[in-house]
């Protein structure tokens, strides 16, 4: 019933579980015509704990269909953070005939163990489904893969190498990434470990993925993995880095700085679809481990970010990833209101102009000036978000300060920056708005911020603020409809 979707705060393009608790997305993979996208989930309460894989589908990723959890913990422990395949030439021997197997790779994480103080609670697990994903088994030989000696060891990433037609898994453990090979997605091969004197260290490495991106005629891998804490804004985040990958080892491009998917504070435990071919769509759990399990929701606790397709881009001899949301939006957002040449003085409302605006949008900046500017959400009790670029120090920021509820964790309001890596010409930008999330793609997507917030009363109202006078080429405007009313 539609109704169920109308809660205060309730997306209403992004998914999020009808009820109870959700973090990381899991298990994503594109199988004959159906985005299947499984997440951590506890099914009794709104806290984490419990952790079962729920499991949702979407014909295009932005209609989504909530289906019964998928996977429930088992002796060996809670259904962690994993990965899934479609393994159509039945490599694994797993399928019946005519029916490839869908194979999940998960981390058993036992309760037990960890309350026995030991190291060895994280393991490599396998399920499959020959139905596609609607009943799970598990492998009778589970884990697949043994715990070596990290306490943390968690989050198996896999995909297909077809150079050497074998699996690559990506797993963390702790400081650095491990990575095995497969023939049959049930005996692994360790091949090689990254990343301990590299990258950000500022918390547990978790959630990697390895996939490779081609802009113009080169290919690139890049690595992603997840932080937490240490993000740029406190908590957790997204890394990731560039190079080549051989089937064993991952060589990082030389790069002193860290880089970054998304410098806001909500868009954590991000990895990529599978089986997409060569486009490439990552999803993000929107919310983060300082306050996730605080958010004034319910009966559900987080969403998910926007699909959003990722594509390289050379910047200043380095190669960056850069991140847009998936063109499939198109189809649930109204038709633009757009202005050209504008230049704003103080302030250019633009509720005012459309009608019945209800928070719920997609903004677009063309060529605008690099000079300062905010764009101001707010309702009528004065509350606010204030999404901007300064100048003085080339940052795009949020500012939640005053944007309603924020007392429930300390910090919360804390404004968020980022830098504009595009470090010359005017800015493009598009912010992704839903009932309480925006979410900041600048500079063709190079800038990434994502942020949630708790306003009293929907923020109905949208202006764009500048110092001085500001031109802004183009400034265009669509609402997004609920994707919950069918
Ligand atoms: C990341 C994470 C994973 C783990 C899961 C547990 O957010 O900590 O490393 O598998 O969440 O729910």
């Amino acid at each position: 019933p539609a109704e169920v979707y109308h809660e205060p705060y309730r997306p209403q393009f992004h998914f999020s579980p009808k009820a109870h608790w959700m973090n990381d997305p899991n298990g994503m993979v594109y199988v004959n015509g159906t985005y299947h996208l499984f997440f951590q989930y506890n099914p009794s309460a709104d806290v984490p704990g419990n952790i079962h894989w729920g499991h949702a589908i979407s014909k295009d990723m932005v209609h989504w269909k909530e289906l019964p959890v998928a996977l429930y913990p088992d002796s060996l422990g809670l259904v962690f953070s994993g990965s899934a395949v479609w393994d159509k030439n039945n490599t694994s021997g797993l399928g019946k005939s005519g029916h490839p197997p869908m194979v999940a790779l998960y981390a058993s994480h036992s309760v037990e163990k960890e309350k026995a103080g030991r190291t060895d609670v994280e393991t490599q697990s396998l399920a499959y489904s020959t139905d596609e994903g609607k009943i799970w088994h598990k492998y009778k030989g589970n884990p697949v893969i043994k715990n070596m000696g990290d306490r943390d060891f968690r989050d198996p990433k896999v995909s297909w190498y077809e150079p050497q037609k074998k699996w690559v898994m990506v797993v963390a453990a702790h400081d650095h990434i491990d990575f095995f090979s497969s023939k049959n997605l049930i005996n692994w091969t360790k091949e090689s470990e990254f990343g301990q004197q590299l990258g950000a260290h500022g918390g547990v490495w978790e959630c990697p993925d390895l996939f490779p991106l081609t802009s113009g005629n080169t290919t690139k891998w890049v690595l992603i993995v997840n932080i937490n804490p240490g993000g740029p804004n406190g908590g957790s985040a997204t890394q990731y880095f560039t190079g080549n990958f051989n089937g064993k080892t991952f060589t990082p491009d030389n790069s002193s700085a860290t880089k970054w998917a998304d410098f806001g504070p909500d868009n954590y435990a991000g990895v990529t679809w599978s089986n997409t071919g060569k486009r490439i769509i990552f999803l993000g759990w929107m919310s983060n481990w300082r306050y996730g399990d605080k958010v004034p929701t319910s009966p559900w606790r987080s969403a998910m970010t926007v699909p959003r397709e990722l594509s390289l881009k050379k910047v200043g001899g380095q190669t960056l990833l850069a991140s847009e949301p998936v063109g499939e939006l198109h189809a649930i957002t109204s038709k633009e209101n757009s202005w050209a040449n504008v230049k704003v003085n103080g302030s250019y409302d633009i509720a005012s102009k459309v009608s019945a605006a209800n928070g719920k949008f997609i903004l677009k900046l063309k060529n605008a000036q690099a000079n300062d500017f905010s764009i101001v959400l707010s309702n009528k009790k004065g509350e606010q978000v204030v999404v901007g670029y300064r100048k003085q120090d080339n940052q795009y920021f949020i500012d939640r300060s005053k944007a309603g509820q924020v007392d429930f964790q300390l910090d919360f309001a804390k404004t968020a920056s980022a830098p504009r890596l595009l470090t010359t010409g005017n800015i493009d930008l598009i912010l992704v708005v839903d009932a309480a999330s925006v979410e900041l793609f600048a500079d063709g997507g190079l800038t990434n911020m994502t942020a949630i917030f708790f306003p009293t009363q929907p923020f109905t109202g949208l202006a764009i603020k500048s110092q001085g006078s500001l031109n802004v080429g183009k400034i265009s405007y669509a609402k997004v409809n609920s994707t919950w009313n069918r």
